[in-house]
């Protein structure tokens, strides 16, 4: 099964432009505890490099793009995120890596749950070991 799961997020437009409603519960699938977002990530910075053992996330880039790798311990898969109406899932114990930022990237991203350091696995080899468990 693929990694890679969306939640859409429909534009309430009109002619004056677009909206978009995010409701913990309901198009995000958890209430939302904590939201943060990356933006002004200089050029050629990856970001991430860890898994969380509970937490869950969405993220959804509402303006510009980067590219989002999500690895399981089993296997990799990627997508660029680039557009506003999307949101990606992204599970607890999944690595998670994000690269080639544009310059304008906004990433949002809505947690399930407050920021806890104890929560990150960020050495690679330890959540290989833990994902085989
Ligand atoms: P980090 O999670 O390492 O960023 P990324 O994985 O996106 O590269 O977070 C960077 C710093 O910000 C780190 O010192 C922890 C801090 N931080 C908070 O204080 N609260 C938060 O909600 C998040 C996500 C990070």
């Amino acid at each position: 099964m693929s990694l890679i799961h969306w939640t859409h997020f429909p534009p309430l437009g009109d002619e004056r432009g677009s909206l978009v409603a995010l409701e913990g519960g309901k198009t995000v699938p958890f209430p939302i505890q904590r939201v943060y977002y990356l933006f002004g990530t200089k050029l050629g910075v990856s970001r991430g490099f860890h898994a969380h053992k509970k937490l869950q996330q969405v993220a959804v880039c509402v303006t510009g793009r980067c590219r989002m790798v999500l690895d399981d311990g089993q296997k990799r898969e990627e997508v660029w995120l680039d557009t506003p109406t999307q949101g990606l899932l992204i599970g607890n114990m999944v690595w998670r890596e994000m690269h080639d930022f544009s310059h304008d990237c906004v990433l949002l991203v809505l947690a399930s749950n407050h920021y806890d350091e104890n929560d990150y696995i960020r050495n690679y080899e330890e959540f290989i070991r833990l994902a085989e468990k």
